[in-house]
């Protein structure tokens, strides 16, 4: 079993560093593929879509992304992201323009608001072998790529939002937003 690791909250200086790159030399290490798998087990614990490394209080450029969705219908579960190992992420394109959709964020816990985002975007990183990767996403999946970069930059999806008024506690956002 993997350690669940504790989660940063907005306030903590740790997510408003700029995250520092992950010596490639190091990827190949027990170390840090245990730290990865913990990154996993504590994503999962929460119920995140994603988690960035300042979100578990390591200032490094690393995050990790799963999202999957149980269908009722068809009664499985469907992988909408597979789980991802982004090590010294950089976007190298965007395009088709911004979209406005709702996001929340394990550091700031119990809501959630409207953020622009890229419709496309080509990311570019090393993957939990220390192997180049490059990625076209789009829609949902870009969305969860550039909310987890922005946390190695030191950003919160709170401060990509244009119109704060739609700012919601979870619980009222069920009530009016759904
Ligand atoms: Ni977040």
């Amino acid at each position: 079993m993997a350690n669940i690791l504790k989660i940063s909250r907005i306030g903590h200086p740790v997510l408003r560093e700029i995250a520092k790159e992950v010596d490639p030399e190091l990827i190949g290490t027990p170390d840090f593929q245990r730290f990865l798998v913990e990154m996993v087990e504590t994503m999962r614990e929460y119920n995140g879509v994603g988690l960035a490394a300042p979100q578990v209080h390591v200032p490094l450029q690393v995050a990790v992304l799963e999202v999957k969705t149980y269908n009722e219908r068809y009664g499985k579960t469907e992988e909408i992201v597979p789980l991802t190992f982004m090590i010294n992420p950089q976007l190298a394109g965007t395009s088709g323009g911004q979209v406005l959709d709702w996001e929340g964020c394990l550091s700031v816990p119990g809501l959630r608001g409207e953020v622009p985002r890229w419709e496309r975007i080509t990311v570019k990183y090393l993957d939990r072998e220390g192997s180049p990767q490059t990625l076209e996403a789009e829609g949902f999946h870009a969305r969860v790529i550039q909310h987890e970069w922005d946390h190695l930059q030191g950003m919160v999806y709170l401060d990509r939002m244009k119109d704060m008024r739609s700012l919601s506690f979870n619980e009222e956002f069920s009530r009016y937003q759904l």
